[in-house]
């Protein structure tokens, strides 16, 4: 999976080098975005060196040599890449996504990422639990982003409280976690049926709907993180062709050799009245 490493401006910055190689270790391939704080903190070069890769340092090329590649990079890394994990995420970092500020590099791809979110903040505790802190905290829970809640213990700054940067081993965890819950659907053998259904009004008559099919075949690709093996008829089961949803019972049915039945199926109705369903063979051994 491709993951972007967002590293705040924080004294816990040194640590995300630690999840860097927890993530590649895990067979991720680290794409790391570093704030202009964050670089007071560390060097680039050492993200570099771990990642085999160029850091992302600013949002405008100081290169004279500009291209459009290089001019509009934080969409591309934006969407290459599966998944942005943020490690030191400041208060700083915290507010602005909350408010939807894009005024570096991350804050910017942050607004142009459509995948998931992997906060772990860390600051000093009065930070933590300023109630700005708090809500904005609130603010990127709802938007369904992961937070890695920081340890309570001994701070940089000499406090005790909570604030400090959750173990990598922690972050790297939650990352498993919010692939795992995209990746729900691996291993399973899922059948879509999609395209118009037509609804007979009398044996010469008919109502449809002008569905291409186009969301049908859209789905296995949206969902290409549960790896779909095809998108063609699996051999050994039987295609019955429904055209009327009333008279199929809305059940579009694939049947295979070992009485396996289960079918996901998402047509348009042309009747409301009949939901869509997705149901997902257990039983198949095609799933295996
Ligand atoms: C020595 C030092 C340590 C800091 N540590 C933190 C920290 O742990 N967490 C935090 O939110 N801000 C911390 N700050 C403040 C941030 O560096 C500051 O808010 C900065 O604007 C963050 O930039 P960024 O969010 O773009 O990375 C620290 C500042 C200094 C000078």
């Amino acid at each position: 999976m491709n993951i972007v490493l967002g590293v705040g401006g924080g004294i816990a910055a040194y640590k995300s080098a630690e999840l860097v190689r927890l993530l590649i270790e895990r067979g991720h391939s680290v794409q790391v975005v570093m704030t202009a704080g964050a670089q007071e903190f560390v060097r680039p070069l050492t993200f570099a060196a771990l990642t085999g890769r160029k850091v992302v340092t600013a949002l405008f090329s100081t290169n004279s040599e500009s291209t459009l590649s290089s001019a509009i990079e934080h969409i591309g890394v934006a969407q290459e890449n599966d998944l942005l994990v943020v490690s030191p995420a400041t208060a700083d970092l915290l507010a602005k996504f909350a408010h939807g500020l894009a005024e570096d590099f991350l804050t910017t791809m942050y607004l142009a990422f459509t995948g998931p979110v992997v906060l772990a903040p860390a600051m000093n505790s009065n930070m933590w639990l300023h109630a700005a802190t708090q809500s904005n905290l609130d603010t990127l829970r709802r938007r369904g982003h992961r937070i890695v809640d920081p340890e309570e213990g001994q701070l940089a700054c000499g406090m005790v409280g909570p604030g400090r940067l959750a173990a990598p081993e922690e972050i790297a965890k939650a990352v498993d976690a919010e692939i795992g819950r995209r990746r729900d659907l691996d291993g399973e053998t899922v059948l879509i049926t999609a395209g118009p259904t037509q609804e007979p009004l009398d044996p010469v008559r008919y109502i449809s709907n002008r569905s291409s099919g186009k969301m049908g075949t859209r789905w296995p690709k949206r969902r290409r993180r549960a790896a779909p093996r095809s998108c063609s008829f699996p051999d050994r089961c039987t295609l019955r062709r429904r055209a009327a949803a009333r008279s199929s019972r809305y059940t579009p049915r694939a049947r295979c050799a070992t009485r396996c039945s289960k079918i996901c199926n998402r047509p348009v109705s042309s009747s409301r009245r009949r939901p869509s369903r997705i149901s997902i063979c257990r039983r198949c051994p095609r799933r295996r």
